[in-house]
Formats: structure tokens, sequence, C-alpha cells
């Protein structure tokens, strides 16, 4: 068995950083791996202009230095500009648009609640090939949240893809094999990123024996058929399966409470995380292609020319329980299993 393995240094195409004083506690986290992240805009108030955009992106520099790289992304209303759109794409501020259907998750209140009413903006950026990433879940107070992925597929994204053919469209954080099964369906301009947390957790975790709010997130964690579904896509070598994290970080304050947030904290541990269930599922070869390779491709980006090294150990490694943050603590995913894999100190 390998005790070492070596990859180009990974992206996170799916990340929450947040703003003040919680991002520069917890960029560094990502920063210390990751070489780019897509970073996602729904801090408050959000970030929906080229200039905010701009802003933003001097933020996260700031806090994390010149060795890591915000691709930024605009959230989608149904005021945008679609010449902003453009022009913050042409300027190289922006790398996607965030679509949240109105009222799907934390801070998708300036969401979109009709498709309809942001159709020119989604024609500029199929003209200008910019992807859209989608929050895929529908949010009809009939439709149950276990649905709900699977529900948008059918009302939104397959007639979107269908009216929309050149739109460049990434389905983000997918739990379900509904999602795997339509991304697999698709033979391109269609890309789908899995989370750490999702690879590891299903509902069971979170709900049985005690609800364990740390495990809730949106998406929500499915059955375990669900769970397996999206393992076996992640190990398969299908370039339009890849790293997003949506690591999320809140507050402990925020996650326990009556009406808790939803987030998976994973940015310290994730590639420990991943690299055990690859290697569980009989698939180490096949980690690079998920986290540092089929992303690039999908975005037309160069793969990374520094290395980062990840070590087997034979006692399990130790990891913070929790961040300490300006903002409060916060807490780390913790997969419910000893971790054995260390990603190896810069040399
Ligand atoms: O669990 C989640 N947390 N899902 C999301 O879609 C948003 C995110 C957040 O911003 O906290
Ligand atoms: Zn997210």
């Amino acid at each position: 068995m390998s005790t070492s393995l070596t990859l180009p240094r990974p992206d996170d195409w799916h990340l929450h950083l947040r703003d003040g004083a919680m991002l520069a506690g917890i960029a560094p986290e990502s920063a210390r791996h990751f070489a780019r992240a897509i970073i996602m805009p729904n801090l408050v108030p959000p970030v929906v202009t080229g200039a905010e955009a701009a802003a933003y992106r001097e933020r996260i520099r700031a806090v994390t230095g010149p060795g890591f790289t915000p691709l930024m992304t605009l959230y989608l209303t149904e005021g945008t500009d679609p010449a902003d759109v453009v022009a913050a794409h042409a300027a190289g501020i922006i790398t996607a648009v965030k679509l949240y259907p109105a009222g799907a998750t934390t801070n998708s209140a300036s969401g979109v609640r009709d498709i309809d009413r942001v159709r020119g903006v989604l024609e500029a950026m199929a003209e200008a090939g910019i992807p859209l990433l989608t929050h895929g879940e529908v949010t009809d107070p009939e439709v149950d949240i276990f649905d709900r992925e699977a529900v948008f597929i059918d009302r939104v994204l397959d007639p979107l893809r269908r009216a929309l053919p050149a739109l460049r469209v990434v389905m983000e954080h997918i739990t379900t094999a509904d999602a795997v099964d339509y991304a697999r369906s698709a033979p391109e301009r269609l890309g789908a990123t899995i989370t750490t947390h999702h690879l590891v957790i299903n509902r069971n975790h979170m709900l049985a024996g005690g609800i364990r709010p740390h495990y809730y997130c949106l998406p929500v964690a499915k059955r375990e058929r669900h769970r397996a579904a999206l393992v076996a896509a992640a190990i398969s070598g299908d370039a339009r399966f890849f790293l997003g994290t949506d690591s999320a970080p809140h507050a402990d304050d925020a996650k326990l409470a009556a009406c808790g947030c939803a987030g998976c904290f994973t940015a310290t541990n994730t590639l420990s995380v991943l690299a055990q269930v690859f290697e569980a599922a009989g698939a180490l070869d096949r980690l690079e292609g998920f986290v540092s390779r089929h992303g690039a491709g999908f975005y037309g980006l160069p793969v990374n020319t520094d290395t980062i090294t990840l070590e087997r150990r034979d006692t399990p490694i130790s990891y913070p329980a929790k961040i300490e943050t300006g903002a409060g603590p916060v807490t780390v995913f913790d997969p419910g299993f000893p971790l054995h894999w260390q990603v190896a100190p810069a040399a």
C-alpha cells in the first residue's frame, strides 16, 4: 500500500470564505492546501456587481497573500445587469455566476424567484462562455426537503439547458443519485461538484441517535444509496465530477441554536478525509483527477504546477477540533473515523 502520494496542488471549486473576522480566521485553512478556489458570493449583503467582487477579492488576498488565488463569482439577482457581468468577466474579475433560488439556503433572500426574469443575463453568459453555478434545489414548500434537488433538475435545470444549450453549467454540491445520473447524461458543458462531507455522511449520521447540528448542511445529506452514488462518481475518473468542498463556516453559537445554520466546515481536514475515502474505495490513484485536474479542465485553466504530498501515518493524525476566529469558534468537520493521511508540511 502506498504511504505517500504527491499531487498537483488541488483546487476547491466551491468555497465560502465569508468576510471580516471570520474571513481572517478561516481563509488560511484553505490557502494552506489549495491553490485556487471558486469563492461563493452569499455575503451579507451579497456580492452582486463586478466592483463588489473586485473589492471582496482584495479583502481575501489581504488575508491569504499571493499563494492563493480566489476565483470570484457574482450572486445572480433579478436585477443583475448583463453588461456588468460580461464586463467583469472580460476584465478577469469574475470566473462564474451563482444561481441561488430565493430562500434555498444561507443568505439567499436576494436570489432568483423566477428564472425567466434572468433570461437576458443567462443568454449573455452563454454567449460569453461564463459558467452558471447552480444551487440546485427548488424552494416550493410543497416539495419535501429530501426531494428538492431531484425536482430542481426536472423543473429548472433540464428546461434551462434545453433552452440555452450553449450555457456552461456546474451542478454544485450534488447529493443524489439523480444528480449523478443527470450529470452523466450530458456530453459536454455540464460539470458537477461534490463536497467532502457528502462523500462521508448520510442522513442517518445526522439524525439517528440524536441530532448532530454540525452535519446539517444544504442540500441536506440523503439516504445511503445516494452517498454511495456520489462516491462512485467521485472515484470514477469521469472528468465531469470534481471537488467543491462547500466548506461553510458558521460560529458554533449559530450552529447550536434552535434554528441552526446550514454548513459543514471541512477546509481544515478535507484532503485527509478525501484520501481516506478514496483509499477505502481502492481508488487512491483517482484522487488526483478529482482534486487537481478535472475542475481545472472544466474551467479551462491550467493544472497547478506545484505539488503537495499526502503521507499515510499508522497512528491517527491530529487536527484541531475547532478553529478560533474573531467571530467565534468554528467546529471542524468530524468524519466519524480516525484520519491517517496528513498533508506534508511545505518543503
Ligand atoms: O450548507 C450550506 N451552507 N449550504 C449552502 O448552500 C450555503 C452554505 C452557507 O453559506 O452557509
Ligand atoms: Zn455553498
